[in-house]
């Protein structure tokens, strides 16, 4: 029997473990997930966010190993997406159709247009206290973090803030606190949750880690909607620090070259000119995007100055993942980056162009106007991927 596990007194965690995701609308969940859900005893009982529909029955089996869930009086509903609201209606028809669910604005117009059904949906507002008992739960909105309806709810008496997506990680463990796991490997599930999920709303996150400041409450324990909680001292002062070094995207002496081949050519071209950038110091990683997702190359690129990205021309088009990768880097909008284009072709030769084209679409700083070489680069085509890489590694020491 699948048990809930008690976070703090009267409070537990009954979420689910979905441990075989391996592919979350086009990231790469390859440490699987978690679905976070919350039970607090009070009063009246609570139940903070639901799961993803298929998990609804290890919910109810968490939740039965401490009460009945008919007792459940109150549902909060901190983020509409379906991984954590697709067991909702379920659950709502089990524990009673016209029990309350609180959720914020957009939360109540969400709620209605996915599940058109008759909800007793309780709109709150920003800094919006509810008392359950002897407890408080404040509502904080976090608006496109990351989603429209998205908010906090922070539990004043444990100061307990239940985050939603933020500072969460796609990461399935038995262990759920941060001191329970290795931390190298839980900051780079969080840094690749922040690239490929929270990167275009950054300069929102520096707003609300602004207010969180304002707000001078005490956090004794952060609690997403998925992966490990957040319970010491130094692993909430470090996810908060990340998520404000992240927010900035500030650049660092790192280049990432990307690039997708046919015939070795561009390749050719992708490891000199990241050969000669190395040669100045500074850290390059080589991603071939038939080697590397898409979504492990947004997290190495968080912290990277420049990106580079190279493409064979084929039917007078980019190479298809190359094509794919800058529709989801275009996406995410990265900020602050110093981008150059380069790729090898047979005679028409408009990669380089359309490169070109997604970093003025995304309003990135285009170094250099790109570098095209016909078929196999020979000794004078290395020595002009040398010179573009030493020139992007100039104009990069510039900028760090
Ligand atoms: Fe975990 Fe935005 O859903």
């Amino acid at each position: 029997m699948k048990k809930a596990l008690k976070i703090a007194e009267g409070i537990y965690w009954v979420g689910a473990i979905d441990w075989n995701i391996r592919d979350f609308h086009g990231y790469s969940t390859y440490e699987g997930s978690t679905y976070n859900a919350f039970l607090i005893l009070d009063e009246k009982v609570a139940l903070i966010d639901t799961v993803k529909r298929p998990f609804l029955d290890e919910l109810l089996e968490r939740i039965s190993s401490i009460i009945d869930p008919k007792k459940i009086d109150l549902v909060i509903s901190n983020h509409t997406e379906m991984d954590h609201s697709g067991a909702l209606p379920a659950l709502l028809h089990i524990i009673g159709k016209k029990k309350p669910v609180y959720c914020s604005k957009m939360g109540k117009k969400n709620l209605s247009l996915h599940f058109q059904e008759e909800l007793n949906l309780i709109e709150v507002k920003d800094k919006e206290e509810i008392s359950i008992g002897k407890r408080r739960i404040r509502f904080l909105e976090t608006r496109m973090i990351h989603w429209p309806d998205s908010m906090f709810s922070y539990l004043e008496n444990e100061h307990i803030l239940f985050s939603s997506d933020a500072f969460g990680q796609h990461y399935a463990s038995t262990e759920r606190f941060d001191d329970q796991v290795d931390k190298a490997t839980i900051m780079l599930q969080a840094k690749k949750y922040y690239a490929n999920i929270i990167l275009p709303y950054s300069s929102l996150v520096k707003t609300l880690l602004e207010k969180i400041t304002k707000l001078n409450i005490q956090i004794n324990m952060i609690c997403p909607d998925h992966g490990i909680l957040w319970r010491t001292e130094e692993g909430i002062s470090q996810i908060l620090d990340a998520y404000n070094q992240w927010s900035e995207q500030k650049r660092e002496k790192k280049a990432l070259v990307v690039y997708d081949t046919m015939w070795h050519s561009t390749e050719m071209m992708a490891e000199t000119i990241a050969e000669s950038i190395a040669e100045e110091d500074i850290e390059v990683k080589v991603m071939n995007l038939r080697k590397w997702h898409r979504s492990d190359i947004m997290t190495e690129m968080i912290d990277a100055a420049a990106v580079l990205i190279g493409s064979p021309t084929i039917n007078n088009g980019l190479f298809p993942t190359v094509s794919d990768f800058l529709t989801y880097m275009k996406g995410l909008k990265p900020k602050n980056k110093i981008v150059a284009a380069f790729g090898s072709y047979g005679w028409s030769g408009e990669a380089v162009k359309l490169i070109n084209k997604e970093f003025e679409e995304m309003k990135l700083e285009v170094a250099d106007p790109g570098l095209r070489i016909q078929f196999v680069p020979d000794k004078e085509g290395l020595r002009k991927c040398r010179e573009f890489g030493k020139k992007i590694a100039s104009i990069l020491l510039d900028s760090v």
